[in-house]
């Protein structure tokens, strides 16, 4: 605690460094900017204790203080143990307006090499705004805030916390050995948090998917809004974010030539399609895995080979994650692959390769070329290069998206976070996606800074498609 304000980060002294790049970030941030100033009046988030647990980066900065310049309170951590960029962390906890001995910004428990103890650690401190007061909104993004949250109040109702058992994940284990000493300190604790929260807006598909997991059983705590399937999320983000920030960190991790090479793309969904884009813009060979024929005929169409892993593993260059799903790329996999091959991944969760298989081969050894890049050589002799231990490569490796596309995203968190606090009552225990108008919206606020000049539609045209003319344009079905 320094100056009222509690935080755990790398170096508050890097805030001056991370004040220039916010600085810059802002300008390509348009949406959010324009929000803040939409709103500057009306203070809608007034009264609001925001929890968000979302990668600390640069971008996140200008997102945490357009929440606070709409009248929010807010406490942040990172959802990923790799991703904080700790000068953004440091600014934050600075403020815009105040010094490293005198802080006045927000909150922030995160630093970048977080061990994952550490990561559940900073992830409980969001729930505590002082005064036994709790957050009364999450933004959330994989879903792990969301997911304590849950699990607390499940325990609590049972009274007690699993042993973890050796079927559960390191990380498993050290959430319910969180749970348990929050248990023993107070046995009602996420159940009186749970009830006072209003809302979750959730960024990524994979915490999507959980969502919809506890809503269609009934466990669902809390209103939620999917923003990740607002079009100007995933169609953007997780698009043309990744076309940008995968090669960024496959480039600061290898600076590896990538023409000619050979690159499999596991997966070819918003992520995948991006991914493949930008290695075969680098002029790689790009080759694509799907198990869903309609990404497949996609990939097809656009001229990329559909093969199994198989058929490549001991050929390729290069791999890269991006599906969402486990077991993608195994140990076995891993050995049979050539030397030097580079393995990542960009998909939210590490299972996506198995690293702890990787681990247990009989005498492999690891060694660290450099913080998030490691050489694994296995006892014949030859070795692979594994980027961020399995993790989010794009974050670990590099600084995740550009300002401009985390704007849109950000846009949308701002705009459901206002939506859920404000409205409390109109939200059932579900899963909602922002209205289409307001998508709309989030692009029409990006389109000035790119010297785009859109068409209006007479009054006449409208009426013969069959739309208002000030929208929205689409109808629901509509997949762009
Ligand atoms: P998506 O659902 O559009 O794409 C995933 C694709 O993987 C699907 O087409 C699916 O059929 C395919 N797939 C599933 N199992 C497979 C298997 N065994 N082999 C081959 N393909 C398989 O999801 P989206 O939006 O592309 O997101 C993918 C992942 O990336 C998620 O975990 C998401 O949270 C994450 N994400 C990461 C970002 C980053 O900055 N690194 C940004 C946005 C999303």
């Amino acid at each position: 605690t320094r100056n009222g304000i509690e935080f755990a980060v790398a170096d508050l002294s890097l805030a001056a460094a991370g004040r220039t790049q916010i600085r810059l970030a802002e300008h390509e941030m348009p949406g959010l900017m324009a929000t803040r100033r939409e709103f500057a009046d009306a203070q809608p988030l007034r009264g609001a204790r925001i929890a968000g647990s979302l990668h600390m980066t640069v971008q996140t900065a200008v997102l945490i203080e357009t929440l606070v310049a709409l009248g929010a309170e807010v406490r942040w951590v990172s959802c990923n143990i790799f991703s904080t960029q700790d000068e953004a962390a440091a600014a934050v906890v600075v403020g815009p307006h105040g010094t490293v001995d005198a802080p006045t910004g927000t909150p922030v428990f995160a630093w970048k090499g977080e061990t994952l103890a550490e990561y559940w650690w900073c992830t409980d401190q969001l729930f505590d705004f002082g005064d036994g007061l709790g957050p009364n909104m999450i933004v959330d993004d994989g879903g792990d805030a969301t997911l304590l949250v849950h699990k607390g109040v499940e325990f609590e109702a049972a009274g007690r916390v699993p042993q973890p058992t050796s079927a559960d994940s390191e990380e498993f284990a050290l959430v319910l050995g969180t749970l348990a000493d929050s248990l023993a300190k107070d046995n009602r604790r996420f159940t009186k948090l749970a009830a006072g929260i209003r809302g979750v807006t959730e960024e990524t598909t994979n915490g999507v998917k959980r969502l919809y997991k506890l809503a269609e059983s009934g466990e669902l705590l809390f209103p939620a809004i999917n923003v990740n399937d607002s079009v100007t999320k995933s169609k953007f983000d997780n698009t043309y974010g990744i076309r940008h920030s995968l090669l960024d960190g496959i480039n600061r991790a290898t600076d590896v030539m990538l023409a000619g090479k050979l690159a499999v793309v596991c997966g070819y969904g918003d992520v995948g399609k991006g991914a493949a884009e930008a290695l075969r813009g680098m002029g790689a060979r790009v080759v694509v895995t799907e198990i869903d024929p309609i990404c497949a005929l996609q990939a097809a169409m656009h001229g990329l080979p559909v093969v199994r892993l198989e058929d490549v593993v001991a050929t390729a260059d290069l791999f890269i994650t991006t599906t969402g799903n486990k077991d993608i790329i195994m140990a076995a996999d891993l050995a049979a692959m050539k030397h030097n091959a580079i393995v990542g991944n960009v998909g939210h969760f590490d299972n996506e390769i198995d690293m702890a298989g990787l681990a247990k081969v009989p005498g492999i050894v690891k060694n660290e070329i450099k913080p998030q890049v490691h050489e694994w050589t296995f006892p014949d002799g030859h070795a692979i290069i594994v980027l961020s231990e399995g993790r989010l490569l794009n974050l670990g490796n590099a600084t995740g998206h550009p300002s401009f596309v985390m704007s849109n995203s950000f846009t949308n968190q701002t705009i459901a976070q206002i939506e859920l606090f404000t409205k409390p009552d109109a939200y059932e225990r579900q899963v909602y996606r922002l209205p289409k108008h307001l998508d709309e919206k989030v692009a029409a606020l990006h389109l000035e800074a790119l010297g785009v000049r859109l068409t209006e539609l007479t009054k006449e045209q409208a009426e013969y498609i069959g739309v208002d003319v000030a929208g929205p344009y689409k109808p629901e079905h509509y997949r762009y």
